[in-house]
């Protein structure tokens, strides 16, 4: 504990030192001049903006492959891949071979005309060509958009039209679980969309996950000759040698669009230096990390914690890591202590919500396979409650690993609050204590510094907000209470309110919805939508399937409604506003008994008997 203490005060003291000889750890073309941060976080004294490594040129693919093939790991495995299916295999990639696989990428992408600074889109399952493909970006300075797969064309199209980004990486489909997802007809579809918009793809990278394999038949979809390549083909003729573009410690690295409780999702854009030394750091402490170990990310490439604890964090510490395409209940619930046994997994990180998941079959499904090889666990995405946080500590981790619960966000790129696990005792449910004070945080909304100055540094002077409530315990330790805006966190997804709205509204029949997330036993957060349809629209329960549909076609699969609960009227003040606190209580098991509060400034109180006449819980 003194260790961290000292280490916390260091890091905040003196960032000179402390930031500045870890980061020499690593190899810069230029060095930097000053570690930073130079900053200004008050908008009353002009532009808000955060800078670390100043004068300094890097690159990240280099840090992450070149530099450990030359220090003599090159025939370390660097990833284990464990397929969707038992019967479909598995292989390994040792870092020389990622090197390989990236340099003839990016060379290809340059034959393309793929210059530094253009956005690129990746939407790929969790097969090796997807941090393959981000770490060929980044080779040349191409700005990566990863986008997750479970996204619907539209969202992919929305994406690829603001990041202005003309090509895409994919692949034709991928099993998860037993479903096919069909990644390539999906792609297509949003191209039409963007094409509709004005934005045309020029060039459809695809990936044959299934094509020659006895699940081709899986696949289906289209082919635009001219636009459509195979990857195969793609990265055929390339030389495995290509040189890195030296790249600003300031200069964009990759953006990945998040949902605010506004509008539409956000871009946060991540730069090179600070993300790089933030999720080395965090990554080699928050894990212990040790170079015998071999560490396990059940997190989409799709997602912050994909980018950072799979993609980059893991390969700056030289890790061996699993990458794994599947879901944990496919073949069986016990597929992830299976990956954990068959690789002896020590250090193991996951979500809450799929620990609540698992726990509900039970210890056997955990206990029939050896899980030894475990030495620490780690939780991110959502507050974990106190009895899944035991049963994890217990079952899974044998009553002999320590937890680290993690808090942090797409923004902040990684760890803010979390335990170092070797150092202090935790509490069940309690993210503990900040990380040391540095680099890494998103620098800007792509496209609109004004929208990133007012969603984040607006509410108090000279400070980033997050969004989130806590409190803080006499020994300091802090609690995470959840959103105090309109996200919720469904799953460990991070959904904008406004977006399932305006999902709905777009279907003919509705006009107006308003939407609230409601305490769910596995997911965390429930999505509850409140709708009201167009004069003369029948309030029909076979509707119902309707719009739920509608909002998975239009966001994707993980933001389908919970409930539809028919709202002929909405709580509104009498300047029109919505009264979501009224909806969230309304939404809750116990609504019948819940105190409102003040509801006189209602334009129509009696909407409030009306919702409970129609409550969906109602016996
Ligand atoms: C929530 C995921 C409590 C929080 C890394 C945050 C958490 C949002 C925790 C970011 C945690 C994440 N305890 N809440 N350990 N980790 N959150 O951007 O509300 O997808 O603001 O990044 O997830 O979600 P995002």
């Amino acid at each position: 504990m003194e260790e961290y203490q000292a280490m916390y005060k260091a890091s905040l003291e003196d960032p000179e030192k402390f930031w500045g000889d870890m980061a020499r750890e690593f190899y810069w073309k230029t060095p930097f001049e000053k570690v930073g941060p130079t900053y200004n976080f008050d908008r009353t004294k002009g532009d808000v903006s955060i800078r670390w490594f100043e004068g300094g040129a890097t690159n990240l693919s280099y840090n992450c492959l070149d530099r450990n093939v030359e220090q003599g790991f090159g025939s370390k495995t660097a990833i284990y891949y464990e397929c969707n299916d038992l019967d479909d295999g598995h292989a390994a990639y040792s870092y020389s071979d990622v090197l390989r696989m990236v340099c003839k990428l990016a060379n290809a992408l340059k034959a393309e005309g793929v210059q530094k600074g253009d956005r690129l889109s990746v939407y790929l399952p969790m097969i090796v060509e997807l941090p393959a493909s981000m770490l060929a970006c980044a080779r040349i300075g191409a700005v990566h958009s990863v986008v997750f797969g479970g996204f619907s064309a539209e969202s992919l199209a929305g994406r690829l039209q603001d990041a202005q980004s003309s090509l895409v990486i994919t692949a034709d489909a991928v099993m998860r679980g037993a479903k096919p997802v069909q990644l390539k007809a999906i792609t297509d579809k949003a191209c039409e969309i963007a094409a509709k918009d004005g934005f045309n793809v020029q060039r459809v990278v695809c990936v044959a996950r299934l094509k020659d394999t006895p699940r081709a038949g899986q696949a289906q979809h289209g082919w635009v000759s001219g636009r459509d390549v195979w990857y195969s083909d793609f990265v055929a003729a390339q030389a495995e040698e290509c040189e890195c573009e030296w790249m600003d410690s300031e200069a964009p690295l990759f953006m990945l669009y998040t949902s605010g409780s506004t509008g539409k999702p956000k871009g946060v854009l991540h730069t090179t230096g600070g993300y790089m030394l933030g999720a080395f750091a965090t990554t080699k402490y928050t894990f212990d990390y040790h170079p015998e170990d071999v560490y396990f990310c059940t997190a989409d490439c799709g997602w912050i914690t994909g980018h950072s604890y799979v993609t980059y964090g893991p390969m700056l510490n030289t890790a061996t890591q699993v990458l794994f395409e599947g879901v944990p209940t496919h073949p069986d619930v016990d597929r992830f202590w299976k990956v954990c046994e068959k690789y002896k997994v020590s250090i193991f990180y996951t979500a809450p919500t799929a620990i609540r998941a698992l726990m509900k079959s039970g210890d056997a499904p955990v206990t029939r396979n050896d899980l030894s090889s475990l030495r620490l666990l780690g939780t991110v995405g959502e507050p974990i409650n106190p009895e899944a946080w035991r049963w994890y500590y217990r079952v899974v981790g044998g009553g002999h690993c320590a937890i680290a619960d993690t808090y942090w966000q797409t923004e902040t790129g990684s760890h803010l609050i979390t335990p170092l696990v070797g150092a202090m005792d935790c509490k069940p449910g309690s993210a503990v204590l900040p990380f040391f004070g540095g680099p890494g945080g998103g620098g800007t909304v792509y496209g609109d510094h004004k929208r990133f100055e007012e969603t984040y540094f607006s509410q108090f002077n000279g400070c980033y907000f997050t969004g989130d409530g806590c409190k803080r315990d006499k020994d300091g330790f802090y609690w995470l209470t959840g959103r105090m805006d309109d996200v919720i966190n469904v799953s460990g997804h991070r959904i904008g309110t406004a977006e399932v709205e305006s999902a709905l509204v777009a279907h003919a029949k509705v006009a107006e919805a308003a939407v609230v997330g409601f305490p769910h036993d596995i997911k965390g957060e429930g999505i509850w939508c409140y709708v009201t349809l167009n004069e003369g629209e029948a309030y029909e329960d076979s509707l119902k399937a309707d719009l739920k549909k509608q909002v998975r076609e239009v966001i994707g699969a993980f933001a389908m409604p919970d409930e539809i609960h028919w709202a002929p009227g909405l709580p509104k003040t009498r300047s029109g506003k919505i009264m979501r606190r009224v909806l969230r209580k309304l939404a809750l098991p116990d609504y019948e008994t819940q105190d409102l509060g003040d509801t006189s400034t209602l334009a129509d109180p009696s909407v409030v008997d009306v919702l409970k006449s129609y409550h969906p819980r109602k016996k």
